[in-house]
Formats: structure tokens, sequence, C-alpha cells
């Protein structure tokens, strides 16, 4: 599936991922600026943040309860904030975009 990464300043980055793979798997394997994943994926870190085009929110499936309370800990926090490593790459995510926020640039 594309998935294309926009910066705070509006710079996009499209990469190719692969299916089971997390969105912030994704973006550290094409070296993605913004999405530092300092814990490597276990939902303990929320520097992977990323705010999520509302066409998707319904097909990037539900936040678990780790995700929200480690939510709780990432800055500028909106309604369609996610962390990316929660969220696995699917066909049905194709053309996903999603916007790293600027306390993570
Ligand atoms: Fe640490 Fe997502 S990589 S919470």
């Amino acid at each position: 599936a594309k998935i294309t990464y926009v910066d705070n300043d509006g710079t996009e980055r499209v990469v190719e991922a692969t299916n089971g793979e997390s969105v912030m798997e994704a973006a550290v394997k094409n070296g993605i600026p913004g999405i530092d994943a300092d814990c490597g994926g276990a939902c303990a870190c929320a520097t992977c943040h990323v705010y999520v085009d509302k066409a998707f929110m319904d097909k990037v499936g539900e936040q678990q309860e780790m995700e929200k309370s480690m939510l709780d800990f990432a800055e500028n926090v909106q309604e369609n904030s996610r962390l990316s490593c929660q969220i696995t790459v699917s066909d049905a995510l194709d053309g996903l975009r999603v916007t790293t926020p600027e306390s993570q640039h």
C-alpha cells in the first residue's frame, strides 16, 4: 500500500509499505523524519505519534487501551491522533496520508 507521510512544513514523502508491517516500521525503514519510534513499536514511547487523514480514520482501526494511555504523553493530541506503530498496513490503507507533529521534528 502506498502511504504518504507529510512533514509539519508540508513536505510529502510517498512510501510503498508492505502489508502486515506497521505504519511506523514503513517510515523508519524509509528514513522518514519525524517518526523516532524510540521504543521500537512497543507502544511505550509516543514518539511515533501521527495525525491520520480524516478520510482514513474509520479504516485504521480502533485504538487499544495501551495506545490511548500512551497518547496522553504525546504533545498536541488531536482527535485524529494515533501511534503509527499501532496501525497495521493493509490493502485497505492504500493512499493513506499521515502528518507528523511539529514537536517530533
Ligand atoms: Fe513507541 Fe510507537 S514506537 S509508541
